[in-house]
């Protein structure tokens, strides 16, 4: 499978956003994945639907919009209109709501004409999102906890990663997009995409290189 590079813009500059989405696609990457925290899910706040609106005239890249919020079904108009091409929300903000929750978050992202994913903690297995696998065109693994970036890889999620590829491949979804976030350099990267992962989302790896197409090159173990 095509490894897909994810520079989380969490990790640029915020005052010189435009910029950092161009370097990102200049450099080779092949998504800008957009952090949305809202201090209650996570306890930082980022950015709204907003600044997704004002990157998207900035790069031809899909925007990849990962909502570490609440109640997310309330803001998925927003980032949809805003221009986001896949919005994931997280299992643990939906399933504390009620048991039909995230399966209607996504069918609500997806009613946009946008593609939707589910995301799981490293304390929550991946099973719990098995049965959303159908209706994702993205899954997920958190490898470290969210809120914020720099922090170190949680080897667990190598194993989640290894389990999803095999319930997509047993359940006829091959070529699902297992995305893995948090502490990915070049080493993690390597064992990620072994274990099955084929987008790789990095924030301090790629912003704090002293080269960002070199990075993104070493990620994908070029
Ligand atoms: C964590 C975010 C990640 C984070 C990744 O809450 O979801 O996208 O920015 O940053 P690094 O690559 O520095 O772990
Ligand atoms: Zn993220």
């Amino acid at each position: 499978m095509q490894i897909k590079i994810a520079p989380s813009i969490l990790s640029a500059d915020f005052s010189r956003m435009g910029e950092a989405v161009e370097l990102c696609e200049k450099s080779g990457a092949d998504l800008i994945h957009c952090d949305v925290m809202d201090g209650s899910f996570v306890g930082p706040i980022t950015f709204g639907g907003q600044m997704v609106k004002n990157i998207r005239p900035r790069t031809k890249l899909p925007l990849d919009v990962h909502l570490m919020i609440e109640h997310p079904q309330t803001q998925i108009k927003f980032f949809a209109e805003a221009g986001a091409d896949i919005i994931t929300v997280h299992y643990e903000a939906c399933s504390k709501i009620s048991q039909s929750y995230l399966k209607d978050t996504l069918e609500l992202i997806k009613s946009y004409g946008v593609k939707c994913g589910a995301v799981v903690n490293p304390d929550v297995p991946v099973e719990n999102i098995f049965p959303v696998f159908g209706l994702c065109d993205m899954v997920l693994i958190m490898s470290v906890f969210p809120g914020y970036g720099g922090q170190k890889f949680i080897p667990s999620a190598i194993e989640k990663i290894r389990l999803a590829r095999e319930y997509a491949v047993n359940t006829g979804k091959p070529e699902l997009d297992i995305e893995v976030d948090g502490g990915i350099n070049a080493q993690t990267a390597g064992q990620c995409v072994a274990a099955g992962a084929n987008v790789l989302v990095a924030g301090s790896a790629l912003f704090s290189a002293p080269d960002f197409a070199s990075a993104v090159k070493g990620l994908r173990g070029q």
